[in-house]
């Protein structure tokens, strides 16, 4: 492999099992290069869906077949209708059917539906075997691919079955970018603003001055990638099992999750999308409370309609979605703790913090405002 030293990379410091994220343009094209001192065996199986494999499946495969690597392929539908147990099973079983083995390797390749199931398998099947992710979306490169959480949902929502697994390596190929549609891009922009949101004013003055260079030229990407990547990259470190301080990281999930459950991941929306309408629900909490400014509320959406990212929870189908639903739905949310829901509240920009004490009938009258027309 090319040495560590010429390639750009973060690292993510776990006590047992550290591993990095590297950046760059040609890793799907020479994956044998890269993977090959992460396992000795010669069978992997690849996971991905139909667009990526259309994308992206013969090149990192001729990599791997040159190298004299035995090559399994599962080709998944694309989208989050797919991310369920059953396709859990059928993966497992096809794989077990081609005796895949405990010293072999699974490898993700595709965006954030791909990298939770992908990993998830790697978790359970034999007990655990080895897995790396080569995430091909902005939404995986900046969140989902980092940290180790995966999972599948169920109709009572979101990841409710899921592992954390840490891969022994994530390959974030940039060059990715370049074929994905901008809607694709847009939604993954919500999750690395999140964290900017969450942690890091200047990093959202940066962002709210260059999005659009940002959008359009590869080396401010990775930039933004990599600025936002190191924020999430210290809160998983601080605390990698989301005992504490990991949450902040679902700035806007809790309205976003019971936003996409209602919605029966039928594929209408984007999880990204259902974040930027949930981040600014948060922030409309937050303003609500007290703990954020008419003015950065207004920033915040200023800045997402600037992007084209969805703000208006009315843009989502409205016979599916009202207050009481949500609410509902909120109760399933994993982060529910004796019976209390959990909501990240934003405090001004670049600071936020976790509450278990805001009442329904606050969220009632937030969402209820939001649906009036
Ligand atoms: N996407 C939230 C987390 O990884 O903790």
């Amino acid at each position: 492999m090319n040495s560590n030293a010429e390639m750009d990379f973060i690292k993510i410091n776990l006590e047992s099992e550290s591993y990095k994220i590297f950046f760059g343009k040609d890793y799907i094209e020479n994956s044998a290069n890269y993977i090959r001192e992460f396992t000795k065996t010669n069978k992997i199986a690849i996971i991905t869906d139909e667009n990526t494999a259309n994308l992206y499946l013969n090149k990192i495969s001729r990599s791997l077949l040159e190298s004299k690597y035995e090559v399994i392929h599962i080709i998944l539908k694309s989208g989050e209708k797919i991310k369920n147990i059953s396709s859990v099973e059928n993966v497992i079983n096809t794989l077990l059917e081609k005796r895949f083995e405990r010293d072999d390797l699974i490898i993700g390749l595709g965006g954030g539906v791909i990298g939770d199931l992908a990993g998830f398998i790697a978790s359970i099947i034999h007990r655990g075997v080895n897995f790396i992710n080569f995430p091909t979306t902005l939404l995986a490169q900046v969140d989902s691919s980092i940290g180790g959480k995966t999972g599948v949902n169920t109709k009572y929502g979101k990841n409710l079955i899921g592992s954390f697994k840490q891969p022994l390596a994530v390959f974030s190929d940039t060059s990715s970018l370049s074929t994905l549609p901008v809607r694709e891009i847009k939604a993954g922009y919500s999750e690395l603003v999140k964290h900017a949101l969450i942690k890091d004013n200047e990093l959202f003055m940066w962002l709210c001055e260059n999005w659009n260079v940002i959008f359009n030229q590869e080396e401010e990407i990775i930039k933004a990638i990599k600025w936002s990547s190191n924020i999430k990259a210290t809160l998983v470190q601080e605390d990698v099992r989301e005992r504490g301080s990991r949450a902040l990281l679902n700035l806007g999930h809790t309205y976003a999750h019971a936003i996409e459950s209602l919605l029966k991941y039928d594929g209408t929306i984007l999880h990204g999308e259902a974040v930027s309408v949930g981040i600014i629900l948060a922030y409309k909490t937050s303003y609500l409370l007290g703990y954020s400014k008419k003015d950065e509320l207004n920033k915040i959406i200023e800045h997402f309609n600037d992007v084209g990212l969805i703000t208006d929870l009315r843009k989502f189908n409205k016979d599916n979605i009202d207050s009481d639903m949500l609410l509902n739905a909120m109760n399933n949310d994993k982060k529910v703790k004796s019976g209390q829901k959990t909501f990240i509240i934003p405090e001004g920009i670049g600071k936020a913090f976790i509450s278990n004490k805001i009442n329904d009938e606050i969220i009632k009258s937030i969402v209820d405002t939001a649906l009036a027309s």
